[in-house]
């Protein structure tokens, strides 16, 4: 039984705010052990974590394999090229072959939207989605939360602005719905071809409206927090934008408009950075760039939902 509302994390939205709330105070304890010498818990002694990921990926497939190392968890990976999927198999027989293995947990990254919900319908595993197409990536949005929260005490209140590639993103598709539940106000700025038609869509219910424009300079001086997303060229069908030379000049971060940012605003990006499109070399080593911090709080972001899914203790206490 899960210590959050849900069994399976698919979407943000799949979590209360006191679920939200409840990771984010269970992860702050993880980090504190993941800066001690010897960085490991018994906790999930037994359980078998898979990763079975199909799309490339660096840091988030790493983050959970040792986030599920940490907690003294069996971790398994699979990738695409060494699944039977290239044999053809379809997702719905692999789902079942692992099933009959017994495990607890399954993390799932994929091109398709939709596809970690096949394994909740084949699987009696707990299942989180770790990407999935252009829709949910909610792990990547629990760390940046985390990240915002640490940096500046509550996420209430603050103006949170979106830059780049919002259609092609599922970044933004979990990041705008905890952001929005957690009080933020939030600003997507992108070329008119790469912002949504209908930001409300995003399905936060009862939120309060993002605001749209593609004006990055106007605005910046008024945003908390400026968190970039790489252009997804990999999922861009047509041309968007006339080049990326051009889009760094009118969209991507460089010592000018830092200067024109808030003295405690900070900038933000998920990875894998397009080094000199979204931020210039200078923006991505100054202090204001909490990239690494990102990265870091992710391992125990996500230590946080595997020990509460399967089962943890619901006051947040760690052992
Ligand atoms: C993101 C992803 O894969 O969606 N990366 C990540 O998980 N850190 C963002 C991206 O690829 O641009």
């Amino acid at each position: 039984m899960s210590a959050l509302s849900c069994e399976h994390v698919l979407a943000l939205h799949d979590l209360t705010v006191q679920d939200i709330n409840l990771v984010l105070d269970t992860a702050r304890s993880f980090k504190e052990i993941n800066e001690r010498p010897i960085k490991k818990l018994p906790t999930l002694r037994g359980r078998t974590v898979i990763n079975f990921f199909l799309e490339s990926s660096t840091r988030t497939r790493t983050s959970f394999e040792i986030a599920a190392k940490r907690l003294s968890a069996d971790a398994v990976n699979m990738s695409g090229s060494t699944s039977a999927t290239v044999k053809g198999e379809s997702l719905v027989d692999t789902a079942q072959t692992l099933d009959a293995m017994d495990c607890d947990l399954i993390v799932i990254r994929h091109k398709y939207a939709g596809s970690p919900y096949i394994l909740t319908q084949n699987m009696r595993a707990h299942v989180i989605n770790g990407g999935d197409g252009k829709h949910q990536h909610p792990t990547q949005a629990l760390l940046d939360l985390y990240t915002i929260r640490e940096q500046f005490g509550s996420v209430e209140g603050l103006n949170v602005g979106i830059v780049g590639d919002i259609v092609h993103s599922r970044v933004v598709g979990s990041l705008a719905e905890g952001l929005i539940m957690l009080g933020a106000r939030v600003t997507f700025i992108a070329p008119p071809t790469l912002l949504p038609m209908a930001p409300e869509a995003l399905g936060v219910a009862g939120g309060t409206a993002i605001r749209c424009t593609s004006d990055l300079d106007a605005v910046l001086p008024e945003l908390d927090v400026l968190y970039m997303l790489r252009i997804q060229l990999e999922r861009i069908e047509k041309a968007p934008i006339p080049s990326l030379r051009e889009y760094a000049q009118l969209f991507g971060v460089n010592a000018v408009r830092m200067a024109r940012m808030k003295p405690d605003a900070i900038i933000m990006h998920p990875g894998p950075v397009n080094r000199g499109v979204e931020l210039t070399s200078e923006a991505i080593d100054t202090a204001k760039n909490l990239l690494l911090y990102q990265v870091n709080a992710g391992v125990a972001v996500r230590m946080a939902l595997m020990y509460l899914l399967l089962g943890g203790d619901a006051d947040g206490a760690v052992a």
